[in-house]
Parts: structure tokens; sequence; C-alpha cells
């Protein structure tokens, strides 16, 4: 059978989403090595990453578009593996190897990667495992040097840049159509509903578009100071671009909306009623939008206030809320500037500019408020 010594090739990765390099890359190895199959392994969770992906049926779904797109559909030697999503948990390519050994005996196996993840190879599980059993196929990247003398490996013919997938991301959440994706995949992203969506355009029918514009704007900082507050990116985007959804409710609307035991509902109707929109906008969350994820509420709750003992992702919000983009006044360009460097100072000075702010209009300013900065006026002591 000269179809047992046909190459099978095994590409794994996040594929969060998939793009033109890696239908490149796929493209390549399948010309190069004419191969039996070409698993593709889209991983339940990387080692190296902590966010969830997207689940495993909806980027199947994108990679069929993805190899569709790029003139790969119906090669039948291609095939969306399930293998480590089953096991819904991190799995080791050495794993993933032993498992189409036992499928493929006697097959030259090779792991495909880029030439950035080559660099990395040392440190990953049981190395010398995976290389017993497989080669590595390896495409080089625009800026990673493929010197042989390490590790042992067979080169990809071209050269395949890579996408950031966290910057591709990030523009989905922010519903615009990174280049590096093919349209097809733009389309099932939108069909189904995936990196949020469904959210914006609920969002979008329910504010003006000033409004709209503002929680773009809050989300795009919010995603852009996600690592240096550890907060992961998806649940970044999704409190930032909530944070305002019952905004443009009427007062009463906005107050049915409040839940009855919020801290000082009474006087914040009375004195400040404009705030009352941040528990409105949780309960709003909750109930058109689906969210139960209890630090995306509280990061809508307190994104006008702040509170003392506030966790990361509604520290997050509360400065991007204040600091983004489109916000003209000075000392937003300053917080702006100041989170780019020390995500915490600019959490402590957007709490300074919204109290001085309020003490300067002369009036009541809310509790909530005033205990953070006592909070954390405490916290430096210490
Ligand atoms: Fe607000
Ligand atoms: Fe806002």
């Amino acid at each position: 059978m000269t179809h047992e010594k046909r190459p099978v090739i095994i590409y794994g990765g996040s594929f969060d989403p998939p793009h033109r390099g890696h239908a490149a890359l796929a493209r390549a190895a399948l010309r190069q090595l004419k191969p039996s199959a070409l698993y593709l392994v889209p991983g339940f969770r990387t080692p190296f990453k902590d966010y969830r992906p997207a689940p495993f049926a909806a980027r199947a779904a994108l990679l069929r578009a993805a190899l569709g797109g790029a003139g790969l559909g119906g090669r039948a030697e291609i095939k969306i593996s399930s293998f480590e999503a089953n096991l819904r948990r991190v799995v080791f390519t050495w794993e993933t190897v032993a498992h189409f050994k036992k499928l493929h005996p006697g097959a030259p196996l090779y792991v495909l990667m880029g030439s950035d993840c080559l660099a990395g190879f040392g440190g990953w599980r049981r190395p010398e495992a995976i290389l017993k059993s497989a080669s590595l196929l390896v495409g080089l990247r625009p800026g990673h040097s493929i010197k042989k003398g390490g590790i042992p490996f067979t080169a990809l013919a071209g050269s395949f840049p890579e996408a950031d997938s966290t910057a591709v991301r990030a523009e989905l959440f922010l519903g615009r159509r990174p280049a590096q994706l093919h349209p097809a995949v733009l389309e099932v992203m939108g069909e189904k509903a995936l990196y949020l969506s469904r959210e914006r355009r609920l969002l979008e029918g329910s504010l003006s578009p000033r409004r709209y514009a503002h929680s773009l704007h809050t989300a795009e900082l919010a995603l852009s100071l996600a690592p240096a507050a550890g907060v992961p990116q998806r649940q970044a985007a999704l409190a930032a671009l909530l944070h305002d959804c019952a905004r443009d409710l009427s007062p009463a609307a906005q107050r049915r909306l409040c839940p009855p035991r919020s801290p000082h509902l009474a006087e914040t109707l009375r004195e400040a009623p404009v705030l009352a929109h941040a528990w409105a906008g949780a309960a709003l969350a909750r109930k058109k939008y689906g969210v139960e994820d209890p630090e995306v509420l509280e990061a809508i709750t307190l994104h006008a206030t702040g509170a003392p003992g506030m966790g990361p992702l509604a520290r997050l919000v509360y400065v991007s809320d204040l600091a983004n983009q489109g916000r003209t006044f000075h000392e937003a360009r300053l917080v702006r500037e100041l989170a780019a460097v020390d995500f915490e100072a600019a959490f402590r000075a957007a709490n300074y500019v919204k109290l001085v702010y309020a003490f300067a209009g002369g009036g009541w300013v809310h509790p909530l408020s005033v205990g953070l900065w006592n909070s954390l006026q405490e916290k430096k002591k210490n």
C-alpha cells in the first residue's frame, strides 16, 4: 500500500479566528508534501494563552469558510479534528502526535507551524517525544530566522506572514473587518453572532449614534489596556461595550430597572439621578444581553461612581470610560497617557479627575466615589 507511506500533517492552533496566514501555511504544506491527510486541530485552550477561545463548533465553521475562501474547500485530505477540543483541557502537542500516530501507523508524521513557534519549541512539553514520532514542518515568518543547526525540521518553501490574532480579535470585537480575514469568514461570524456581533447589533439599535460611538471608544481603550489590567480580552470588550447600555432609556425606565437593594439607591435617585443608568445598565445587560458574568455586571454597575474594592475589570471600564479617545478634555488625555505606562496610577488619577469635577460642580458627591478615594489613600499608607 503506497497510501500508508504518504505523509500525514498535524496543524494545531487556537484558530481564533482562522485567518489568511493559516490557509497559506496549509496550502503550502499540501503542495510540498502531498500528504494523505492534513489535520487542522483547534485546541480547547492553548497552554500559552489565558483566554477561552470561541467554541469548537464555531471555529470549525470559520475554518471551513477560511479554507473555502482560500480555494481549499472540498480538498479531501483536509480534515478538521475535534481531538483536542473533545478533551476539554489544555492538550499538549506530544499527546496529539501520539493520537495521530496511532491513527496512521507507518505514515510519516509532520507537525506544521510557523517559524515563530519553532523558536519556543524547546520549551514545549516533551519535545523529545514529539521529535521521536514526528518531524517539524516549518513555514518562515518574516522577521524570524529559520537557521538549521538546533532542532531538526523541514522547511516549507515560501514566506508566511503571521497575523497577530490578539489584534485581529480586538478589531472584531469593535465591529471592524480585519484584512487578515477572508470575507467568507466574516460572513460566518455574522451569521453565528460570534465575537460579540449580536451584542453590538442590539446596542447600536438602542443607543444614539453618539453614545454608541462612545461605547466603541471605551471598548477600544479597554481592549488596549486589558493586558495591563490583567483582564481577558473578550470580557474587557463585553463590559466596555455594554457599560452605558441603559443610558438612553427614559429616567423612569432606568429607575424601574434599578434593583431595589442597590447601595445608596434612594439618595442617588434624589441627588444625582443620572448615575442610576449604571445600576440599570447592569440589570439590562442581564435581561436583554444575557450577561451572567458577575465581573461584567460589577463593571457596569460601578463604572460611573467607582467603589472601594472594585475588581480588575471594573477598574478597567472605569478608566476606559473616562479616558478614551472620544473624550476631548485635557485630563482624559493625561489619564490615557498615564494608563499606557502605569494602569494602577491611571485608575487613581481617574478617580481624582472625577472627584475634582464633582466637587467643582458644588453639589452632592456620591458616597461610593468618595469611598473609593479613601480606600486608595489607605492602600497607599499600608
Ligand atoms: Fe455611563
Ligand atoms: Fe460611558
